[in-house]
C-alpha cells in the first residue's frame, strides 16, 4: 500500500492537550474498566464480526484488557499493543502484545503487510501525530485485502484528547478520523453513525485506496447510496464516497464507470 501524507494534519494548536506530560505516566495504573456502554461495545463486536474474516492477522492498537473482539470466532494471530503492560497482559484476545507511546514513536515494530485488519477502538482522540500513525496502519495492512476499523464515541480524557477532537461536534470528529484514512491512503468505504441516544456509536471502517478505487463495488453500500434514477437502460447511482459525490453509471453489461469528482454532476 502506498501512502499520500505529506502535511501534518493537526496544526500546533489543534494538537495541543490539556495536559501536556507525557502520555506514558498518564496510563501508568492499570483500568480494569470499559470506556463505553455495553450498547456501544456490542455494536462494535457486531461491526468486527461482520468485516473481519476467521484466521485474519490483527492488530488491535491503542488497545487495553478488552479487544471487543468476538469469542466464537478464532483468529489467525492477534496483536495487541497500548500504554500498560498490566492491561495487555489480561487481554485473553492477544497472542503478543507490545507498548509503545505512539505521540513519542509512531513506527510501528511490524513488518509490511503483516496483518489483514487493524483495529483502533475508542483512542484515535488521544493521537498528537494521526497522519504518521494511519501511515504506519496502511504500512502493515495486508496490501490486498487490508482492512481498518476506526471507532469512537462521546467520551474521553478530556485532558489527553488532542483540541482538535475537543473541539469538534461528532459530526466534525467522523469527519476527522475520514481525513486520516485519506492522509495515509485509505478509502473509507463505510461510516457507520448509531445509538445517539446513548454513547453514540461511531466507526469508519476504510479500506486501501487503491483497491477500493478499482472495480470494487463494494464502495457501494445501503449507508451512502443517496439516489437512484433509471433512464432507457443506464442506472446512475449517486454515492458519498469519502469526501465527494461520486456517480456510478451501469449499462446492462454492468460496466461501470466512477467519475470521483462533484462538478461533474454540473455537466450532465
Ligand atoms: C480509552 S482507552 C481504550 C482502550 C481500548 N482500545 C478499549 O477499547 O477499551 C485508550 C487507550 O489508548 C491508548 N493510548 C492513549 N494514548 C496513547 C499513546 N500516546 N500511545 C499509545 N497508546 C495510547 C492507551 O493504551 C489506552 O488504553
Amino acid at each position: 500500500m502506498t501512502t499520500q501524507s505529506t502535511s501534518p494534519l493537526l496544526s500546533e494548536r489543534e494538537r495541543t492537550k490539556r495536559d501536556p506530560r507525557s502520555d506514558t505516566g498518564f496510563y501508568d495504573t492499570p483500568r480494569f474498566v470499559t470506556h463505553a456502554d455495553d450498547g456501544f461495545l456490542s455494536q462494535l463486536t457486531d461491526t468486527y464480526s461482520s468485516v473481519l474474516s476467521a484466521d485474519d492477522r490483527i492488530f488491535d492498537a491503542m488497545g487495553s484488557w478488552v479487544s471487543h473482539l468476538p469469542d466464537d470466532i478464532s483468529y489467525g494471530h492477534v496483536i495487541g499493543h497500548g500504554l500498560n503492560a498490566a492491561e495487555l497482559e489480561e487481554n485473553e484476545a492477544l497472542d503478543e502484545w507490545f507498548c509503545q507511546n505512539l505521540n513519542q514513536n509512531q513506527v510501528l515494530p511490524l513488518e509490511d503487510n503483516s496483518v489483514d485488519a487493524v483495529t483502533c477502538a475508542l483512542s484515535v482522540q488521544y493521537l498528537q501525530y494521526p497522519g504518521r500513525v494511519f501511515d504506519e496502519f496502511a504500512r502493515v495492512l495486508d496490501d490486498d485485502d487490508g482492512v481498518l476499523v476506526v471507532s469512537f464515541t462521546n467520551r474521553m480524557f478530556p485532558t489527553k484528547a488532542v483540541r482538535a477532537w475537543r473541539a469538534g461536534s461528532m459530526d466534525e470528529r467522523h469527519d476527522l478520523v475520514d481525513r486520516y484514512c485519506k492522509a495515509g491512503g485509505f478509502a473509507s468505504t463505510r461510516q457507520i453513525s448509531c445509538r445517539p441516544e446513548a454513547d453514540p456509536f461511531r466507526a469508519t471502517v476504510a479500506r486501501n485506496w487503491t483497491k477500493s478505487n478499482g472495480n470494487d463495488i463494494s464502495v457501494v453500500n445501503q449507508n451512502n447510496i443517496l439516489y437512484l434514477e433509471q433512464c432507457d437502460n443506464l442506472i446512475f447511482t449517486f454515492i458519498r464516497h469519502s469526501e465527494s459525490v461520486w456517480i456510478i453509471i451501469t449499462n446492462i453489461t454492468a460496466f461501470c464507470i466512477y467519475l470521483p469528482d462533484r462538478n461533474f454532476l454540473t455537466l450532465l
